[in-house]
């Protein structure tokens, strides 16, 4: 884009969308000219905190106002995929809040969308900015960690309970973007067993194990209906093994030199032992960023500056093709169902 400054609307300030709009609207480099939203107390409580932006309810209004170069979409999910077509057939480059539609199909064309009209389409994988998460794709792209085996996170508290969405949906697309994110490679089978006791059809509790086509392996426990709030994942590698707790202040990410691996023991005729190496646990200083600035800023500076986006609309399909994989997998009482299949 030529222009210096982006000119933003975000549609939709619910719980989620407020803190975009905090963003947006204090971001360098972008000014945001409107917020939309259907809900009137929504609208006044923005105009009350930011006095300069227009407030509306009329989608319209914004999407046919050619000063508004991006559109940043909070709604809730069912309504992702309308509006994001609305926005980029305006021709709006377009983020859009986590998972990007209901549907691959439906992903799959927004992506054809953005592309064919040369726009950006970003999907808020919030915790792909996370500078702890970074630190740990770094250690593991530069090899740190030996080959990583496999990975499990668990995402668990007491409550949100939702009613249109099961937990898997709900909890599950942040750890399945950082998961491909951190194992850089392609999910081939998604299995997901569950159980829903607060309410008919709506799992409160997921367990599923992600397969990748050259044999690593995620797991993934993600409930509403748990005494903890656990917001942890475990990376274990041929080298070291590391840990991210997001509920840590400061200490979130932990390294442990150990291993295992299979030796040669020379004093008993070359046979096979299991040698277990347990080295020093190192907790790295890692920048306290709020990882939401950090997103919204990559956003505003790869439209302007013409650069490819990190959690962009294809990684945003892939995530909906695992959370359908994942889906199908729980009515069919935990059968393996490949992604590729949607
Ligand atoms: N990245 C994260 O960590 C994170 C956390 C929570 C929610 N989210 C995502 O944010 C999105 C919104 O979730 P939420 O919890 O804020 O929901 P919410 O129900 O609190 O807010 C949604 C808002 O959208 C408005 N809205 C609905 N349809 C609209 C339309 N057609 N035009 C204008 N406004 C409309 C509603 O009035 C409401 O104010 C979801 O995609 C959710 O997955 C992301």
């Amino acid at each position: 884009m030529s222009e210096d400054i982006l000119k933003m609307a975000v549609v939709g300030a619910g719980y989620w969308g407020k803190n975009l709009v905090r963003n947006f609207a204090t971001a360098k480099r972008c000014c945001l000219k409107y917020v939309c939203d259907l809900n009137k107390k929504v609208l006044a409580a923005q105009k009350k905190s930011f006095p300069s932006i227009v407030t509306t309810a009329e989608l319209e209004e914004v999407l046919s106002d050619t000063e508004i170069n991006a559109v940043a979409i909070a709604t809730e999910v069912p309504t992702h995929f309308d509006i994001a077509r609305k926005s980029l057939e305006a021709g709006k480059h377009t983020y859009v809040e986590k998972p990007l539609t209901l549907k691959s199909v439906d992903a799959k064309m927004l992506v054809e969308l953005a592309k064919g009209k040369k726009l950006k389409l970003m999907v808020g994988h919030l915790l792909e900015y996370h500078p702890a998460v970074n630190y740990l794709k770094e250690m593991i792209d530069k090899g740190q960690l030996g080959q990583p085996y496999y990975m499990y996170t668990q995402r668990v508290n007491l409550g949100i309970v939702r009613q249109n969405e099961n937990a898997w949906w709900s909890l599950a697309p942040h750890d399945i973007s950082i998961i491909c994110y951190l194992l850089g490679s392609e999910p081939i089978s998604v299995a997901a067993q569950g159980q829903c006791y607060l309410q008919k059809d709506v799992e409160d509790v997921v367990f599923a194990t992600i397969k990748f086509a050259d044999g690593k392996m995620a797991n993934v426990h993600c409930s509403w209906l748990d005494p903890h709030k656990i917001r942890k994942m475990t990376v274990v590698g041929s080298e070291k093994m590391v840990t991210f707790d997001d509920m840590e202040a400061t200490e979130k990410i932990r390294i442990y030199d150990k291993s295992a691996a299979i030796k040669h023991d020379i004093t008993t005729s070359y046979a096979e032992v299991i040698s277990l190496r347990f080295g020093d646990i190192v907790i790295p200083k890692v920048p306290s960023v709020e990882p939401l600035s950090l997103e919204c800023r990559h956003f505003i500076d790869c439209v302007l500056d013409g650069m490819p986006i990190r959690s962009d609309g294809t990684e945003g399909l892939r995530v909906v093709r695992v959370l359908e994989a994942g889906q199908k997998s729980l009515k069919s009482n935990g059968e393996p169902v490949n992604p590729e299949s949607f």
